[in-house]
């Protein structure tokens, strides 16, 4: 698929991979819708696309994923301006490194409400009118922590199982449709996420981080692929394949790697 004349909505675009994914849509020719709650960093973003490719258009709307009322008000100020959308990228999300002892009720829940209900919310919006047109693409960015439980990260391995879940139903769903829904699952990346409050002390490994650029990539990667998951790199489907096929040899080596990554932070 070309994206030339595609309208694309953006969740999570003020920074990191959602920001990088809007430069690479621009750069192809696609009108952009930008979603995120720091209205002045998505304006940095659209002033950027607006000076290098005059003739798209770029809207920036102030919208917590999290909130059903703000999502339903954003799809009908979209929908007003827009008529529909092409592609849907809920890409938004956040992670809280903590154990599950030490986090509260509060915390898991707001990893939950952002990075999966944040999505279905959107889901639910614009694909009424996808399937009224019979034309629609929606992208789900999950992560590695979508098949791998992984430790301190519980909620947000919750809310990133539960979103390739949901995905993976509504994958076959839409069987039959114009409509594809599929997910991308990075795994390290070097971005902003790593800022939280609760990542004070990790120190990233940067062999095994990505950039921001590389997984925006795969999202338009996956708009052209029949397939449900794509993983970023490719390989770390292998590790997924192994912790699910060899549950008993790969969890103790998984549990040993975290251990020692905290040790070594
Ligand atoms: N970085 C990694 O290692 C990594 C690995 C695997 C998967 N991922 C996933 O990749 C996605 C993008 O993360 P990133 O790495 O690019 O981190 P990032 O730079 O921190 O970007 C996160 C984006 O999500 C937005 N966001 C967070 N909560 C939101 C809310 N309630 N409503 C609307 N927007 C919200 C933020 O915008 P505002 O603050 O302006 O709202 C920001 O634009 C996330 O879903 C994350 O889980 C990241």
């Amino acid at each position: 698929m070309k994206f030339n004349d595609k309208i694309v909505l953006i969740t999570g675009a003020s920074s990191g991979i959602g920001e990088e994914a809007a430069y690479l849509f621009a750069s192809k020719g696609a009108d952009l819708i930008l979603i995120g709650r720091r209205v002045d960093r998505l304006n940095q973003v659209k002033v950027r696309i607006e000076e290098k490719y005059r003739e798209q258009r770029c809207k920036v709307i102030r919208c917590d994923v999290s909130k059903r009322e703000e999502v339903l008000e954003m799809s009908k100020d979209v929908l007003k301006d827009f008529k529909y959308i092409d592609i849907l990228v809920n890409n938004a999300g956040f992670a809280i490194f903590s154990n599950v002892i030490n986090t509260s009720i509060e915390e898991i829940k707001s990893q939950i409400e952002t990075n999966l209900l944040g999505a279905i919310y959107c889901i639910k919006a614009f694909l009424p009118i996808m399937l009224e047109r019979n034309f629609g693409r929606i992208v789900n960015v999950a992560s590695l922590a979508a098949s791998i439980g992984v430790p301190n990260l519980a909620s947000y391995c919750a809310s990133k199982f539960g979103l390739l879940g949901f995905s993976q139903a509504l994958y076959h769903e839409l069987h039959g449709t114009n409509v594809r829904i599929s997910v991308v699952s990075p795994i390290t990346v070097k971005t902003e996420f790593f800022n939280h409050q609760s990542f004070k002390s990790i120190e990233l490994e940067p062999k095994i981080a990505l950039s921001a650029n590389s997984v925006a990539k795969a999202i338009l990667r996956a708009i052209n692929s029949k397939r449900l998951e794509i993983t970023v790199p490719f390989y770390a489907r292998g590790a997924i394949w192994l912790t699910q096929t060899l549950p008993y040899l790969t969890n103790p080596i998984v549990r040993e790697l975290f251990i020692r990554f905290n040790k070594n932070r």
